[in-house]
């Protein structure tokens, strides 16, 4: 066997047990939540499939109820499994469940800075300028809903000159959502060729691929190891230096043209905040910490995205009596003859539904992004200690069989009233919920909306397999979950 094989097994058989090694709680001044036994590794090899955590936390919910711990490595991790929990944690006692639970792997590359893995002031400040500056009028002359209108305009085109030619969606869709962020983020939108754009993409995508690698998982659990591991774990490092050379130079050429009185994106913003706070020797707003948010923003709001649309897609391809009264709706609030725009969602609720729909089932992020909570917390009869990773699910939620009957099915129904009106629904979660709700969910439901009913306006999708061969389950992960690679093409209507 190749040496490089020996070692990814080796690694695999140290992540397995190191994953497995479920344990019980020691009490310590309160209660802790209950847990598996760990019996030294291969007794507990039954609690936690590496390949399907989710699904393991869910027996284990059964076991041992909505609250419950396990031992992820050398962190122990209270599990969330149900609505009533997750709404009391997130919603009711929001501030002290409102901090992100780190990986060593993260902290590595972020430094606690950027919004997604930093906590305390630097999160606060960063997160309350991104979500003001996110808001449709955030900035300049141009709204984001126009900009998405826009990239929605060339990727239409851009189908239409495949010409019925089947292909996989992937990347045309990864660079229309990648161009979304661009236009907020540096002012302006790449053509689909440009050499920069398509190097930023690929770059970004790798070290997507990377994180999923066995190296990279084990990183969080035994860095000190892993430095010294060869991996493509240390590729990521290189790449992200690249990615941050691509952000400082569109910086510098905006610090250049600047004009205060007028931002005309995310990055003029943040650097007219620079300059407000240039005599607080504490300020949140540095160059460094532009670069990871504009960063974050990527990372977090195109695979998210991307994937959505793409899951979407695939599920419309097997229900094409869905796709159809899709296409009636369109037809009749909107016609032919202008884009989509926001203003039209209210009048088509049951687009609306098939959306909220795709969201649901595919169930993105099944276990959340790890939280921690910010101090001691007593939590029902428990007393949680202050930096323990908390993993609230939303796959318990968005699959809760009471509030949507056959949840494992794909049913717009879900979503509608029996009188055919938009149906809301409090269990509606893909975004997370609280203080750290997912804070590109106004952008990324915009994208969903105009994207989606743009390409219906003007396609009618077409599978090349028989559509009851169509496989619309996820690819089995712990952390995401993605569409089976497919192909589709599209037909002009
Ligand atoms: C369908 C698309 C998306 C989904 C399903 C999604 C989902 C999520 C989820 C579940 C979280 C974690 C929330 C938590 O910790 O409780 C999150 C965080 C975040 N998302 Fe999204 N997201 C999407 C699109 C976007 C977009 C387009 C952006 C870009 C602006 C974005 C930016 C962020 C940021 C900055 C955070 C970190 C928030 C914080 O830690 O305070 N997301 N997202
Ligand atoms: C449709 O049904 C819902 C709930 O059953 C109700 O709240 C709503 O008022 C109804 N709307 C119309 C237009 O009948």
């Amino acid at each position: 066997m190749e040496p490089l094989g020996m070692t990814t097994i080796f690694l695999m058989t140290c992540f397995s047990c190191l994953l497995f090694s479920a344990w019980r709680s020691k009490s310590r001044t309160g209660k802790q939540p209950p847990g598996p036994i760990a019996l030294p590794f291969i007794g507990s090899m039954f609690h936690l499939n590496p390949r399907n955590v989710p699904e393991s936390l869910e027996k284990l919910s059964k076991k041992y109820g909505p609250v419950f711990t396990v031992r992820l490595g050398p962190k122990e991790v209270v599990v969330l499994y149900g609505y009533d929990v997750v709404k009391e944690a997130l919603i009711d006692q929001a501030d002290e469940f409102s901090g992100r639970g780190t990986l060593p792997l993260f902290d590595k590359f972020f430094q606690g800075t950027g919004i997604v893995n930093s906590n305390g002031e630097t999160w606060k400040q960063l997160r309350r300028f991104a979500l003001t500056t996110l808001r449709d009028f955030g900035m300049g002359k141009k709204s984001i809903e126009d900009r998405i209108q826009e990239e929605a305009h060339f990727l239409v085109e851009r189908i239409k000159n495949t010409r019925e030619r089947p292909f996989r969606p992937d990347s045309f869709l990864v660079h229309a959502v990648s161009n979304i962020i661009c236009s907020i983020v540096f002012g302006d939108r790449f053509d689909y060729e440009d050499k920069k754009f398509l190097t930023l993409i690929e770059l970004l995508d790798e070290n997507n691929r990377i994180q999923n690698a066995i190296q990279t998982l084990l990183y969080n659990f035994m860095p000190r190891i892993l430095d010294h591991v060869p991996g493509p774990h240390h590729k990521m490092a290189q790449n992200i230096d690249a990615v941050y050379k691509f952000i400082s130079e569109i910086v510098t050429a905006h610090q250049k043209s600047l004009d205060p009185t007028c931002p005309r994106d995310f990055t003029d913003a943040f650097l007219i905040k620079m300059e407000q706070e240039k005599g607080n020797a504490r300020s949140e707003f540095t160059p460094e910490t532009l670069t990871r948010t504009t960063l974050d923003l990527f990372l977090a709001g195109t695979g998210t995205t991307s994937v959505t649309l793409r899951y979407g897609l695939l599920i419309l391809l097997k229900y094409p009596e869905i796709e159809e009264k899709v296409h009636k709706e369109i037809d009749h609030v909107i016609g032919r003859d202008r884009s989509p725009c926001m203003a039209d969602r209210s009048q088509m609720p049951y687009t609306d539904a098939v959306i909220h729909e795709i969201q649901r089932f595919m169930d993105f992020l099944p276990l959340n992004v790890p939280h921690a909570v910010t101090k001691d917390t007593k939590f029902r009869d428990y007393l949680i200690p202050k930096g323990t990773m908390i993993f609230p699910m939303l796959r318990s939620v968005l699959h809760d069989n009471k509030e949507f009957p056959n949840p494992e099915q794909f049913d717009p129904g879900h979503f509608l009233n029996a009188n055919g009106t938009f149906r809301k629904s409090n269990y509606f979660m893909p975004f997370s919920a609280g203080k750290r709700i997912c804070a590109g969910e106004g952008l990324a439901r915009m994208e969903l909306f105009i994207f989606l009913t743009a390409i219906l306006q003007n396609f009618t999708l077409k599978p090349v397999i028989d559509r009851k061969d169509i496989d619309i389950s996820p690819i089995i992960s712990s952390f995401a979950n993605m569409p089976k690679p497919y192909e589709i093409s599209f037909l002009p209507r």
